[in-house]
C-alpha cells in the first residue's frame, strides 16, 4: 500500500501514533486552563509544546496561538487585519492560486466590507510575478491593507517567493499574510528569516491529528479572536485548547526538524519519477516542472486521459493519490488553479496528484514509476490514441 496523499492529510506519524497509544491510558484528562494540579500539570505541558513548535518553526513562543487547523487561522487573521483595518485601506492584494479557506473570505470581506480585492499577476507555471506585484502594490500605495500569498501551493506543489514578497511588503509597510499550510512540515521554514506577518499550520497535514493547529503573530497582539471566549491563548482564541492535539503538533514538528534532512534524499528520487515517467510517455506532461516545488509533491497529467480513470487504475494497486486537491476531488473539472495558470481541459482534466513526505523515498517511487507507466499503458490501449 502507497498513501500517496499527504498535501490533503497526511496519516498519524509513528512517533505520534506510539505517543497516543501511551498517552490514553494516562490519567492526564483534564482543563489546562483550571488551577488544580492536574489542569497545572497539562497548562505546563503545553507550554513546553509552544517552545518546541516554536523552535521548529523559527518563531517565539508567544507568537504561537494554537487553534483548530488552517481554515480557522486564515479567517482569524484575515478578520484580524480586515475587520479593524483603517478606513483609508481597503485593497487586499491575493493571488488565483488560493486555497477557498481565503478565496471565500476574502469574497466575504468585499460583499460585506467593501473590500477590493486584486490578482497579483502569475506565470504559466504559477508562480507570481514579484516585479509586477511591486509595481501593483506602488499604483495602490497607503491603500492596502493586506498582501496573502500562499507559500506553497496545495495542488501543484509550486512554492511562491513568498521571502521576496515580504521583503516588498516590508519595504512598502503593508502586512503580509503567507499561507504556510503546505510549507510547514514539508519544507525548511523559518518564520523570523520569512519576514512574513502572519503564517498557519494545520496538524492533519503534517502527521499530527486533525482538529489541530496554529497561527504564527509577528506581533500577537495584532490578533482578534474570532471565537468569543475566556481567556485561553491569552484571550487570542476563545475555547479549552485541543491539548493532546498540541502534544502531537509538538512531536511532528520535532521528527521535522530531527529528520529533515531527507528532503534532498526524497526531491531527487521525485525527479527521478517524474523523468522516468517521462521518458516512457514523452506526452506525459510535469506541472510547473521547471520551478522550484515541495520536494514531495508532483501533479502529472496525460493530455486526453482522464485523471479519475488513472486514480482508479493507481488505486486497484493499492496506491492512493487524488486528481487535484483532495476538497475537490469529486469534481471531474479542470481545477481552477490550473485554469488561472492557462491549462486547457485536455491536460488540466488528466492530473492526478501524488504528495509524499520525508518517510519516503526511491523505492516509493519506483512503485509509483512502474504502477503509473502500467496504468498508462492500460488506459491509453483502451482509448487507442
Ligand atoms: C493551502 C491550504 N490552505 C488552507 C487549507 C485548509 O486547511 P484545514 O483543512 O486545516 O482547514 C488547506 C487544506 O487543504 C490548504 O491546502
Amino acid at each position: 500500500m502507497l498513501y500517496a496523499d499527504y498535501n490533503g492529510s497526511a496519516p498519524l506519524l509513528p512517533e505520534v501514533r506510539e505517543y497516543l497509544k501511551k498517552r490514553m491510558d494516562s490519567e492526564l484528562f483534564a482543563n489546562p486552563n483550571a488551577i488544580h494540579s492536574i489542569g497545572q500539570k497539562l497548562s505546563r505541558g503545553m507550554e513546553k509544546c509552544r517552545a518546541l513548535i516554536a523552535e521548529a518553526v523559527g518563531a517565539y513562543p508567544d507568537q504561537i496561538i494554537f487553534n483548530s487547523g488552517s481554515s480557522e487561522g486564515v479567517s482569524t487573521i484575515l478578520h484580524s487585519v480586515l475587520e479593524y483595518a483603517p478606513k483609508d485601506k481597503k485593497i487586499v492584494i491575493t493571488s488565483a492560486l488560493e486555497h477557498a479557506a481565503v478565496l471565500k473570505a476574502l469574497s466575504w470581506y468585499k460583499e460585506r466590507r467593501g473590500f477590493e480585492i486584486l490578482l497579483a499577476d502569475i506565470d504559466q507555471n504559477g508562480v507570481v510575478k514579484v516585479n509586477e506585484l511591486k509595481k501593483l502594490m506602488e499604483k495602490h500605495a497607503g491603500k492596502i491593507a493586506l498582501v496573502t500569498i500562499m507559500a506553497s501551493q496545495n495542488e501543484t506543489g509550486v512554492i511562491e517567493p513568498f521571502e521576496q514578497i515580504a521583503k516588498l511588503c516590508r519595504e512598502q509597510n503593508v502586512l503580509y499574510f503567507s499561507d504556510t499550510t503546505q510549507f510547514i512540515g514539508k519544507a525548511e521554514f523559518h518564520f523570523e528569516k520569512s519576514g512574513v506577518d502572519f503564517a498557519v499550520c494545520a496538524g492533519h497535514k503534517i502527521g499530527a491529528l486533525s482538529g489541530s493547529g496554529f497561527i504564527i503573530a509577528k506581533d500577537p497582539t495584532v490578533i482578534h479572536s474570532l471565537v468569543f471566549g475566556s481567556t485561553q491563548e491569552r484571550g487570542l482564541r476563545g475555547g479549552t485548547q485541543h491539548y493532546i492535539g498540541i502534544e502531537t503538533l509538538a512531536i511532528a514538528l520535532s521528527d521535522f526538524k530531527e529528520k529533515g534532512h531527507k528532503l534532498k534524499d526524497l526531491e531527487a528520487s521525485r525527479r527521478w519519477f517524474e523523468q522516468d515517467v517521462k521518458q516512457a510517455f514523452p506526452k506525459a506532461v510535469v506541472i510547473a516542472d521547471d520551478v522550484p516545488r515541495l520536494p514531495g509533491t508532483t501533479l502529472i497529467g496525460y493530455p486526453g486521459l482522464h485523471g479519475q480513470a488513472v486514480q482508479i487504475e493507481l488505486e486497484s494497486h493499492d496506491i492512493f493519490v487524488t486528481t487535484s486537491a483532495a476538497c475537490t476531488d469529486n469534481q471531474p473539472e479542470t481545477s481552477q488553479v490550473l485554469k488561472a495558470m492557462g491549462i486547457h481541459d485536455d491536460l488540466g482534466r488528466g492530473v492526478i496528484r501524488i504528495s509524499l513526505s520525508y518517510s519516503h523515498g526511491q523505492k516509493d517511487y519506483e512503485f509509483l514509476a512502474n504502477t503509473l507507466k502500467s496504468a498508462y499503458a492500460k488506459l491509453i490501449k483502451i482509448h487507442s490514441f
